[in-house]
């Protein structure tokens, strides 16, 4: 059921929402992948997928002023969807993030909506949400580069990638039925694997290149405050924590965040001059 629900109420019974983020032009391969995983995530039970389609929202091209990273996304010139964009990932309890293989890259579409919520990673906002990678593509070239694309993004902004899936078929010539079977149960595998961490109660223990994101983030911030004010409003309440936000930091991962922690502050006030 591939059409666009926006209940802002939330799934009847109080279950979980899961947003399928589309970077397809079209209802075509992409939107048929993310129907497999949102047909098995319904067998799951409790769990409710609404469709977003980033051809639908009408997001402008960013324009380079750095406005949102240094004073803050209102400060932003463009006046699009971008804020119902954001809404729609603030309600979600999960996403599926689905783009195909464009020249060995994710669609301009998808490559406009992760520039216009670039904010986002230096001030992430929706740890510890899980989500899926879908990319889909004629052939195998280029469809580890769009996984990889897909999540880079989401990945930085707070999204736990908890599985990726690359479907190819050619769309003229379609796939063989052993690809596709393949294709299929990895599908299902991906949805089955949201289903279960959508529903996991055990506390969140962040990989370290995240806790490593956050320490280099806070350290840089916070050694030159004048520079982006809205990191440093982000940043300064967390001056005593380990991460983001509440989690299970390893002891080893604690201390790499230390050394990183000075490393950075160091190189800061080393490198960067602030502009008069
Ligand atoms: C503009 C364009 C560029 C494409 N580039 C590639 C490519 O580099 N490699 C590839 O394997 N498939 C490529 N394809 C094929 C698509 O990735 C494939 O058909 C995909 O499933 C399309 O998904 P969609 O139907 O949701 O648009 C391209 C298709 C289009 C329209």
């Amino acid at each position: 059921m591939a059409d666009d629900v926006a209940d802002p109420t939330g799934s009847p019974g109080g279950g979980k929402r899961v947003l399928a983020v589309i970077g397809s032009p079209h209802r075509g391969a992409t939107v048929r992948a993310v129907e497999r995983i949102e047909a098995r995530l319904r067998l799951a039970g409790g769990i409710e997928v609404e469709y977003l389609y980033l051809r639908d929202v009408g997001l402008e091209g960013c324009r380079g002023c750095f406005c949102c990273i240094a004073e803050g996304e209102a400060f932003c010139p463009v006046h699009d969807g971008r804020d119902e964009v954001l809404a729609r990932l603030d309600a979600c309890d999960g996403a599926i993030f689905a783009s195909p293989n464009y020249v060995q890259n994710v669609s301009g579409l998808y490559k406009t909506f992760v520039d216009r919520l670039a904010w986002c990673c230096h001030r992430p906002r929706f740890y510890p949400k899980p989500a899926l990678a879908v990319a889909t593509s004629a052939g195998p070239f280029g469809l580890k580069e769009t996984l990889a694309a897909i999540q880079t993004g989401p990945a930085a902004w707070g999204f736990v990638f908890v599985d990726q899936v690359g479907v190819a078929a050619h769309p003229r010539l379609g796939a063989g039925a052993a690809s596709t079977e393949m294709a299929e149960a990895a599908l299902d595998r991906a949805a089955e694997r949201l289903a279960a961490t959508l529903h996991d109660t055990a506390p969140y223990r962040p990989e370290r290149w995240r806790v490593l994101h956050f320490r280099s983030m806070r350290g840089l911030t916070l050694a030159r405050p004048e520079a982006c004010p809205a990191d440093t409003a982000y940043y300064l309440p967390l001056a005593d924590s380990d991460f983001f936000v509440p989690a299970r930091v390893s002891p080893i991962d604690r201390l790499a965040g230390l050394v990183v922690d000075r490393a950075v502050r160091r190189h800061a006030r080393r490198e960067y001059v602030p502009k008069p």
